[in-house]
């Protein structure tokens, strides 16, 4: 494990730092000797974590407490992360889902679910880049789902956000060929946050090997950015999944999925 000194001076900024996969990297990265910037609109949440970390690790953590649907909080967080000389990691996590028929669901948390899974993360990738290219150096994890990988009946928004962050961050990988930064597509499947429950999904019913814990999911895409993964699934059981789902000719596995679904609503 690196220590702080070996690691002097290198920032990470982590979305969605506030619980799941995103305080995960936050604790991963401190663990490595990163300095961090925490961003999520829960303030006391960041702040008790930037204290955790900052007494155990010896790293410089900041908190930056954003509502980054908001077009004023997203640009406090691209300005913070233009005017950094160090920053070596973005973590493009925060992100929420919403579940039901998209004709009945509100269409102003389906704007919000854009506006965060893709915008947002668009817009610190920019913000960040630049930087990056001229440091020639750094990485950017942008965190998608397995969801991306298919239409999702039921999930119709959030998978069709999850499919731009695959495709986006795909076309980035080609383009910074050679310039010393990387990108990946972080597709988890099902993991312990509070991600099922803010969705209003029962999961509930699914077997416990369905789950991975949000440290084995950091520590796999940690290991993917290694081995130059860009899209990146974690888990032998999700990739298996992932390999039969985009194997099956696209309108059949829509169709199926599409059959399922109503099923479960009927
Ligand atoms: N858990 C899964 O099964 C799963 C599977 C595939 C992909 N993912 C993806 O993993 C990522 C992280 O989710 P998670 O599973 O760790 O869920 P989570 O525990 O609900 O964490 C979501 C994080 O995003 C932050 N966030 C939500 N809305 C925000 C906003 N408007 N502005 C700023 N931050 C906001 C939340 O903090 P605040 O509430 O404090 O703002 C929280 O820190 C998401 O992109 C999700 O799509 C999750």
């Amino acid at each position: 494990m690196a220590t702080k000194n070996a690691m002097a001076g290198r920032r990470a900024l982590v979305s969605g730092a506030s619980s799941g996969i995103g305080e995960s990297f936050a604790r991963r990265l401190a663990r490595s000797g990163y300095d961090l910037i925490l961003v999520a609109r829960n303030k006391e949440r960041l702040e008790s974590l930037a204290d955790e970390l900052q007494s155990r690790h010896g790293v410089e953590v900041k908190v930056l407490a954003a509502d980054l649907t908001k077009t004023q909080a997203l640009r406090k967080v691209e300005r913070a992360i233009e005017a950094d000389e160090h920053l070596e990691m973005l973590v493009n996590n925060a992100g929420f889902g919403t579940m039901g028929r998209f004709a009945e669901l509100d269409p102003a948390v389906e704007e919000d679910e854009i506006r965060l899974n893709v915008l947002a993360l668009m817009r610190l990738t920019r913000a960040a880049l630049p930087g990056m290219i001229q440091r020639r150096r750094g990485a950017v994890i942008n965190v998608s789902s397995m969801a991306a990988l298919q239409p999702g009946p039921t999930t119709a928004t959030y998978s069709a956000t999850k499919a731009y962050v695959n495709s986006f961050t795909e076309a980035l990988h080609e383009e910074l060929r050679g310039t010393g930064v990387q990108v990946q597509a972080l597709c988890p499947g099902f993991t312990r946050t509070e991600f099922q429950e803010r969705a209003n999904i029962d999961a509930s019913g699914l077997p416990d090997f369905a789950w991975m814990d949000p440290e084995d999911v950091v520590e796999a895409s940690l290991a993917g950015l290694n081995g130059g993964d860009v899209v990146y699934v974690p888990g032998l059981l999700n990739r298996f999944l992932a390999t039969t789902v985009t194997s099956i000719p696209r309108p059949v596995a829509r169709r199926i999925l599409g059959t399922a679904v109503r099923q479960v609503l009927r």
